[in-house]
C-alpha cells in the first residue's frame, strides 16, 4: 500500500514537473499582447520588460518582444531561464548551436547556471533593434524567479510576463504581487480561488486577460511528453509537438478593454420566460439555505435587474465588468462566512448534523439549496452584486 502511494506521488511529481515545461505559442502571445496596445498604444514605451522562466532561445516571448522593440518603443528587454540542472524535469538536455558556437559557451555553466538575455541597442549596427541584437551571459545562479539575482531584476523592471512554471503559480504569484509591478502571467482558472489570488480579484487589482479561456490553450510540449488516454485533441500544430490545456487563462493588472464591456442580460421576467437553459426557464432563481443570496447557475442568465447578492459559477470572472459588478467574495470560506458576511445564516446543530448525514461532503460555509429537507451543495460560487 505505502510502495503503491509512494509510486503515485512519484508519477504526480513527473507528471507535474512535465507540466512546467509547456511553452507558448507565438500566436497566442500576439493575440493577447494586440489587446493591450488595442486599449492603450504607448503600454510598452519606455519601459524595462522582464520576461522570468523562459528559455530565451526558442521562447516565443522573448522572440516576441525582440521582434517589436522598435515598434512598441521598449527601453529595455531582460529574459532569464533556469539550469537545466535545477529543473525537475529531466529531458535530455542539449545546447543550441546557438550557444555552443559562441566564445562564451561553458560546458559545465551551461547545466548548472541559469541565461540572461538583454536587448537594449543595436549591436549588430544594421540600423534596427530586434532578436539579433539580443546580448546573452550565464547568470551567477540557476536562474530561480525567487534568487536575489532575479528579484532584482524583477525590482529594475516596469512589466513583468511569462508563463510561470504550473506547479509553483501560488509562488510565483506571490512573487510577483509582491513587487507591485505591472504584469501579465499564464495560469489556471481554478487559481482565482486560491486564498492568495482571490482577494485581489475582489478588489479589482487583478482581473483576467482578454483572451477567452473557453476554447482551452495549445503549447508546445517536450518530445518525450506522453498524452493522457482520454486526450483527443490536436497533438501536432505548426509541425510542432502541442498538448491542448483547459481553463488555462492569462492573470494580469494591465487594462484592456474587454473588461469594461458589460455583459448583455435579461430581466429575470425574461430570463424564466426565454432562457435557453431547462434549468432557468419556467423555473424560479433559487435562494440558498445559508446565504441570502439566489444561486444563478450560468453566467448568462444573471438576472439584469435583481439588486440583492447572487452566486454566480467562477467563469463568470471572464466576463467581470467592474462597473457593472461588485464582487462580494466567494462561497465557501468559512472564515469570512462567521466573521465578515452579514448575510450569512448557519443552520442550527440538529440541521448540519442531519445535511451531513444525507452528504458527507456537506459544510455549512458551503453555499446550499434544500429540496423538501433534502440538501444539494453547490460548490465554486462567487457571491457578487450589480451596481447601480
Ligand atoms: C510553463 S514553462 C514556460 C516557458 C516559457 N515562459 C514559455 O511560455 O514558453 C515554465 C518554465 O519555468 C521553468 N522553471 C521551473 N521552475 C523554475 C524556477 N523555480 N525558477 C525559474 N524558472 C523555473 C521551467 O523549467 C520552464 O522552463
Amino acid at each position: 500500500m505505502a510502495d503503491k502511494k509512494a509510486k503515485n506521488s512519484n508519477l504526480t511529481k513527473a507528471k507535474n514537473a512535465k507540466n512546467d515545461e509547456f511553452y507558448t505559442q507565438y500566436h497566442d502571445i500576439e493575440k493577447e499582447i494586440n489587446a493591450y496596445l488595442d486599449y492603450d498604444a504607448n503600454i510598452f514605451r519606455g519601459k524595462t520588460i522582464l520576461l522570468p522562466c523562459d528559455d530565451p532561445e526558442w521562447s516565443n516571448f522573448t522572440k516576441y518582444f525582440a521582434q517589436n522593440f522598435e515598434n512598441f518603443g521598449i527601453k529595455k528587454l531582460i529574459s532569464t531561464s533556469y539550469a537545466p540542472d535545477s529543473k525537475k524535469y529531466k529531458g535530455g538536455y542539449q545546447p543550441t548551436l546557438f550557444e555552443t558556437s559562441d566564445p562564451k559557451f561553458d560546458e559545465k555553466k551551461t547545466i548548472t547556471k541559469g541565461k540572461i538575455f538583454t536587448l537594449t541597442h543595436d549591436k549588430t549596427g544594421d540600423g534596427i533593434i530586434d532578436i539579433d541584437d539580443l546580448e546573452w551571459s550565464y547568470l551567477k545562479g540557476d536562474g530561480d524567479f525567487n534568487s536575489k539575482e532575479i528579484i532584482k531584476l524583477r525590482d529594475e523592471a516596469d512589466i513583468i510576463i511569462t508563463n510561470p512554471p504550473f506547479s509553483l503559480f501560488r509562488d510565483f504569484f506571490a512573487w510577483i504581487v509582491e513587487a507591485e509591478k505591472k504584469f501579465l502571467i499564464i495560469g489556471n482558472i481554478n487559481a482565482i480561488t486560491y486564498r492568495e489570488l482571490f482577494p485581489f480579484i475582489q478588489q479589482n487589482k487583478v482581473w483576467l486577460g482578454a483572451t477567452n479561456f473557453n476554447t482551452g490553450m495549445y503549447f508546445r510540449v517536450p518530445k518525450d511528453f506522453k498524452y493522457a488516454k482520454s486526450y483527443k485533441f490536436e497533438k501536432e500544430q505548426n509541425g510542432e509537438k502541442v498538448n491542448r490545456v483547459p481553463g488555462v487563462c492569462w492573470f494580469t493588472n494591465i487594462d484592456h478593454g474587454r473588461r469594461h464591456q458589460p455583459l448583455p442580460l435579461m430581466t429575470m421576467n425574461d430570463n424564466l420566460r426565454y432562457s435557453k437553459h431547462k434549468e432557468i426557464k419556467g423555473k424560479e432563481y433559487r435562494k440558498y439555505d445559508n446565504y441570502d443570496a439566489i444561486d444563478v447557475p450560468f453566467t448568462d442568465s444573471i438576472p439584469s435587474d435583481y439588486d440583492g447578492v447572487m452566486g454566480v459559477p467562477i467563469t463568470f470572472i471572464d466576463k467581470y465588468c467592474p462597473e457593472q459588478f461588485e464582487i462580494i467574495w466567494r462561497g465557501g470560506d468559512i472564515e469570512w462566512a462567521e466573521n465578515e458576511c452579514d448575510f450569512f445564516t448557519p443552520p442550527n446543530i440538529e440541521r448540519a448534523t442531519e445535511y451531513k448525514k444525507q452528504d458527507k461532503t456537506w459544510r455549512i460555509q458551503n453555499p446550499y439549496l434544500l429540496t423538501n429537507g433534502k440538501v444539494k451543495t453547490v460548490y465554486q460560487r462567487i457571491l457578487i452584486k450589480a451596481k447601480r
